[in-house]
């Protein structure tokens, strides 16, 4: 089966996830490929249909062992056609759970085909010392062979479910969607109205004339409008966070090691 195009597609507000995916592309460069940032509010509101000389690789983080809902929506709207697809996830070295169950889940629903399958340890978005600089120099090692092997396998591959994968997490599931976190963002005095938060929210959920203003039930949780503030006016409620904070805490000694897997 030939492919034609390669798609990279991610939803990641701190962009580990992009890391990997592009990574990943990268033993595909002599390929015509296309982004599709579905951390992009805008992005996520198109139609994608794809066919089956298209390439899909499609990374998502674990956001308490699922998808993030926003991602999970989009996908639910895209459309395959015996479409090659490889799933990626990333997750924050505590647990993955259900993450790469319901991502499977999905794009089987969506006719595509799962081709190959990769998890891999990134820096924790709520803890920074958690899986600190990951993806690193060794996981860059590992994500760029299994990018290489990938390409190798599929030009020579004549079908495409040749192996079942082993795709780890329960069906059906056991982590239930995400719920609501006992903290929310606060913004500070600091805050210069530059308005970058807003621009950034992929959830649209700060006001454009406001910052202070958020909607605080539609908010992920994310921390996109912490991590590009430029005057750290952002921050996660300072209690319910640090207690969280510290539960992670229990995860920063034991590194945990990437898995790839390809039919
Ligand atoms: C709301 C939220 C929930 C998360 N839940 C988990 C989790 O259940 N297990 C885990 O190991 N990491 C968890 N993480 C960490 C992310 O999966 C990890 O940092 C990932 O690399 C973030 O991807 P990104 O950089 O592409 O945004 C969570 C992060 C956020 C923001």
């Amino acid at each position: 089966m030939k492919i034609l195009k390669v798609y990279q597609v991610y939803f990641s507000p701190s962009e580990t996830t992009k890391k990997v995916v592009n990574e990943i592309a990268k033993a595909f460069k002599d390929y015509p490929t296309e982004e599709i940032d579905l951390t992009r509010y805008e992005n996520r509101q198109n139609c994608y249909c794809f066919t089956e000389t298209d390439l899909v690789i499609v990374g998502a983080p674990a956001y308490a062992g699922r998808i993030p809902a926003p991602e999970a929506d989009a996908l639910s709207r895209f459309k395959g056609l015996n479409t090659p697809v490889v799933l990626v996830a990333t997750y924050g070295n505590k647990a993955l759970d259900d993450t790469m169950m319901e991502l499977y889940k999905i794009m089987t629903r969506q006719e595509f085909i799962p081709v190959a399958a990769g998890i891999f340890p990134c820096q924790h978005t709520f803890l920074p010392e958690l899986a600190q600089g990951r993806p690193d120099e060794k996981d860059l090692d590992i994500i760029q062979t299994f990018g290489r092997r990938l390409r190798d396998r599929l030009r020579i591959a004549v079908s495409y479910s040749l192996r079942k994968l082993e795709i780890p997490g329960s069906f059906p599931y056991e982590k239930p969607p995400m719920g609501v976190f006992p903290f929310q963002v606060e913004t500070s005095e600091y805050c210069i109205y530059c308005m970058l938060c807003a621009d950034v929210c992929p959830m649209q959920v700060i006001s454009h004339d406001n910052p202070f203003s958020i909607d605080h039930t539609s908010c992920i949780r994310c921390g996109s409008c912490l991590r590009i503030c430029p005057a750290q006016a952002k921050s996660f409620t300072e209690g319910p966070f640090t207690a969280l904070q510290e539960i992670l805490r229990d995860y920063v000694d034991e590194r945990q090691e990437p898995w790839y897997m390809i039919c």
